[in-house]
C-alpha cells in the first residue's frame, strides 16, 4: 500500500507516522517548506510524546518521506489523505475550508496528470480533516471538475486522536469511522486499517455525510460534558457541595462515565471551540438549530472571563501592582499547542487589571511568547514563584502535581494558590499553610483549617 498525506500538522504527521508503522509506504506533503526541511532532518515541528522516535524509525526504514511536491506524492498512491487545517472562518464561525479545497484542486490536477499511467487504478481521496457535512461531496465535485477522466473514489475518515496521546490514540483507537459509498474506497480503507481490526478495534462504516457528522457530534458532546460539570462546580460553590465527589458519584454510573467530568477553566484547544462553532453554523443553516451546543459555546466563553474575575477576587479584589506566578499555558498538558488555550483569554485580563505575570510551561513557551508577549517567562515552576503574590495553576502538567509545597510557601510573598484544575486537595494545602482557592469545593484558609 502507498499513501500520501497532505498537511503535516498534529493530525497529518501523526497519521503519516502511524500508517508507516503499520508497514505502509507514506509520503507526507506540506506547503510549508521550512516545516518539511525540518522533518527531513528528523526534527519535529510540534511537541507530541513519542513522535520523534516513531518518525525516525520509519524514515530509517525508508517507509516515511517528506516533501513539498504534492504531485509526486499523489502519483501511484492508493489513498491520499487530506489532513490540512480547518480553522474558524473569521466572523461567522463556519469552518474555513479554503485549505481543504485548495488541496483537493491540487490532488485533482495530479490525478489528471497521471491518469494514463494509472490504467483503471482508482485512487481513494480521503478527508481526514474535520469538515462540515457536505464537504466530502464538494471535494468529489472539485476532483471531477479538475480530473474529468475520473479514476478516483472519495471517503471521509475523521480523526479522533488527542494531542498529548496522539500515537496511542491512533494505534489503539476506540473506533475508526469510515464514510464511503464505493466498494473501492471501503476496500482500500479496510486494508489500511487492517492492523487495527487484528486488535479488535471497531471500524464503523457509514455514508460520507454521517461520518462527517459523527466527528462534530462527538466533539460537541464532549464539550457539553465538560461544560456541564463546570456549571455544576459553580453550583457546588454556592451550596457547599464538592464537585470532585459529585463527578465521581455520577461518573461511576456506567451510562454517564467518568471521563470528561474534570472541572476546569473552560475548554480550549484547536478543536472543541472551533468545531462547536462550526456545528452550530451547520445546524442553523439546516434549520435544525442545536440550542444545547449554542449554550455550551456561550457558557464556555463566559467562563474564561469569570476565571480572571475569580483570580482577582482571590487576590483581595485587585491585582494592580501584584506579581502572579502562572504554571501552564498550553490548553492541556503534553502538547505545545496554544490554540484557543484558556490562558489566552484569562491572562490578558489580569495584565489589563495591572498584574505582572511570571509564567512557566514545560513545552508551550516558544509559542506563548508570540501570543502573550507581555509575560515574564521563567525557566521552571519555582523560578516563576519567586516573590509572587500568588500562584495560579492553569494547566495540569504532571510536573505541577507534585510541587514541594513547603518550598512554594517559602518562595511566594503571599501564600495564595488558585488552582483552576483542582490538582491539589484543600487539606494538604492547608497543612502547608497555603491559602487555597479551587473550583467547586469549599476553599480552606489556614486559619480555618485548625
Ligand atoms: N489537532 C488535533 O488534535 C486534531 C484532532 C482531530 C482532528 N483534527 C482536525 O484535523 C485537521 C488538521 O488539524 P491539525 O491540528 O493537524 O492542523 P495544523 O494546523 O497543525 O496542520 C495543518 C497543516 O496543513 C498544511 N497545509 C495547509 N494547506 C495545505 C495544502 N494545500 N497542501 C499541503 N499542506 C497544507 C499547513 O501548512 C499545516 O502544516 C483539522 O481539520 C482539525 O480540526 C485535529
Amino acid at each position: 500500500m502507498r499513501v500520501a498525506v497532505i498537511g503535516t500538522g498534529y493530525v497529518g504527521l501523526v497519521s503519516g507516522a502511524c500508517f508507516s508503522e503499520f508497514g505502509v509506504e507514506v509520503v507526507c506533503v506540506d506547503t510549508d517548506a521550512a516545516k518539511i526541511e525540518r522533518l527531513q532532518r528528523g526534527e519535529m515541528p510540534i511537541y507530541e510524546p513519542g513522535l520523534e522516535g516513531l518518525v525516525a524509525g520509519n524514515m530509517a526504514a525508508g517507509r516515511l518521506v517528506f516533501t513539498t511536491n504534492l504531485e509526486a506524492a499523489v502519483r501511484g498512491a492508493d489513498a491520499v489523505f487530506i489532513a490540512v487545517g480547518t480553522p474558524s472562518r473569521r466572523g461567522d464561525g463556519h469552518a474555513d475550508l479554503s485549505h481543504v479545497f485548495a488541496a483537493a484542486e491540487e490532488i485533482g490536477r495530479a490525478l489528471a496528470e497521471h491518469a494514463s499511467e494509472r490504467d483503471g487504478h482508482e485512487t481513494v481521496v480521503v478527508t481526514k480533516s474535520t469538515v462540515p457535512v457536505g464537504t466530502g461531496r464538494a471535494v468529489a465535485a472539485i476532483l471531477a471538475r479538475v480530473c474529468p477522466r475520473g479514476g478516483f473514489a472519495v471517503a471521509s475518515n475523521p480523526e479522533f486522536l488527542r494531542e498529548g496521546s496522539a500515537i496511542e490514540d491512533f494505534m489503539r483507537p476506540d473506533r475508526v469511522v469510515i464514510g464511503a459509498d464505493s466498494e473501492r474506497a471501503r476496500t482500500v480503507m479496510r486494508q489500511l486499517y487492517r492492523p487495527l481490526s487484528l486488535i479488535e478495534r471497531p471500524i464503523v462504516f457509514t455514508d460520507i455525510e454521517t461520518a462527517e457528522l459523527i466527528k462534530y457530534a462527538a466533539n460537541a458532546f464532549l464539550a457539553t460534558k465538560i461544560t456541564f460539570i463546570n456549571e455544576i462546580a459553580d453550583l457546588c460553590e454556592r451550596v457547599g457541595a464538592d464537585v470532585q465527589d459529585v463527578a465521581r458519584g455520577i461518573g461511576l454510573d456506567g451510562r454517564i462515565g467518568r471521563k470528561f467530568l474534570h472541572v476546569g477553566p473552560g475548554f480550549g484547544g484547536s478543536c472543541f471551540p472551533k468545531d462547536c462553532r462550526a456545528l452550530v453554523r451547520t445546524a442553523r443553516e439546516a434549520e435544525a438549530p442545536l440550542s444545547i451546543v449554542e449554550t455550551v459555546v456561550g457558557v464556555n466563553d463566559a467562563r474564561k472571563t469569570r476565571m480572571a474575575d475569580k483570580i482577582i477576587a482571590a487576590c483581595g479584589g485587585s491585582v494592580a501592582g501584584k506579581s502572579l506566578a502562572v504554571l501552564g499555558l498550553t490548553f492541556k498538558p503534553n502538547t505545545d499547542d496554544m490554540r484557543d488555550a484558556p490562558s489566552l483569554a484569562i491572562l490578558p485580563r489580569l495584565l489589563a487589571a495591572g498584574a505582572a505575570i511570571r509564567a512557566f510551561d514545560p513545552e508551550g513557551i516558544a509559542e506563548a511568547r508570540k501570543l502573550l508577549p507581555d509575560l515574564v517567562y521563567c525557566r521552571d515552576a519555582y523560578e516563576a514563584m519567586e516573590g509572587a503574590d500568588g500562584l495560579i495553576l492553569l494547566t495540569e502538567w504532571n510536573e505541577f502535581r507534585a510541587l514541594d509545597l513547603a518550598r512554594v510557601g517559602r518562595l511566594l510573598a503571599c501564600p495564595l494558590v488558585v488552582d483552576l484544575r483542582n490538582i491539589y486537595g484543600p487539606p494538604e494545602m492547608a497543612a502547608a499553610g497555603l491559602t487555597y482557592v479551587s473550583l467547586g469545593r469549599p476553599s480552606r484558609h489556614p486559619a480555618s483549617a485548625s
